[in-house]
């Protein structure tokens, strides 16, 4: 049996999992290609990550900004989704992986929202032992602008004093179901956040990776939890 590292500092990891459109382009495939090749990734990181004992691993699927992509493609990504719901959840349950999709979800239409309702009740468990939650139709300003709206309707209905609002107001107010991200990966060799988590992002150390996502691989995913652990967090104090 694969012993279980103990990475107690580190408990929310997210992904930007760029870079699949242009491996794919590198290997003369299409496009969709890539992205297929990137769910086998995310499928190895889920089992690396149980044995790192991380409690959530959260993935950038689909961005607000990513409708503008050509509709071949979105095509492709919605059914990428149904796929893997049908071939992998059967396995995830068993290995209590727990899932959970965020965003504007309802943008991808009856059949995708109601696959998401499934995986999400099939996999539904108190004993969890790690939480994989997909961003799709998610945009950081989005659920910012979002929530301000829904805080500020609950003051004006006299629900909710103005100094009532806090850090925990705004984590229960967000469609993000994690709060502090620990640590943030970013494939395919850009150094931007590209309006991914960006208040859950404030303290989380930041690791860019010069490689395109369908090349990521558990070992790279090793050195980037075991870069984690070298670093002094210090959170603003004198230590
Ligand atoms: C970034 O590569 C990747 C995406 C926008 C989509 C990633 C989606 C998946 C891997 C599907 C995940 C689904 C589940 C259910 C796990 P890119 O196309 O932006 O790459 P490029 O920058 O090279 O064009």
């Amino acid at each position: 049996m694969a012993i279980k590292n103990q990475n107690a500092n580190l408990k929310n990891v997210a992904i930007i999992m760029d870079g699949n459109g242009r491996w794919a382009r590198k290997n003369s495939l299409k496009i969709s290609q890539g992205h297929k090749k990137g769910v086998q990734i995310v499928r190895e990181i889920v089992e690396e990550s149980i044995l790192q004992n991380i409690d959530s691993l959260t993935i950038y699927a689909f961005s607000s900004e990513n409708w503008q992509r050509p509709k071949s493609e979105i095509n492709a990504i919605k059914k990428l989704v149904v796929d893997a719901i049908n071939d992998q959840v059967p396995e995830l349950k068993e290995q209590k992986v727990k899932l959970k999709f965020f965003g504007h979800t309802e943008d991808f239409g009856e059949k995708v929202i109601k696959k998401i309702k499934y995986a999400e009740s099939e996999t539904f468990c108190e004993d969890y032992k790690l939480n994989l939650n997909v961003a799709l139709s998610y945009g950081g300003k989005q659920d910012i602008l979002d929530l301000v709206k829904k805080i500020s309707k609950e003051v004006f209905d006299k629900k909710l004093n103005i100094d009532d609002i806090d850090e925990s107001k705004i984590h229960e107010s967000s469609c993000a179901p994690v709060n502090e991200i620990d640590l943030l990966i970013r494939t395919g060799g850009d150094k931007r956040i590209s309006n991914f988590l960006l208040y859950q992002i404030a303290y989380a150390e930041i690791m860019f990776i010069d490689k395109f996502w369908p090349e990521f691989s558990k070992e790279d995913f090793k050195e980037c939890v075991s870069n984690f652990q070298k670093v002094s967090r210090r959170f603003g104090k004198r230590v």
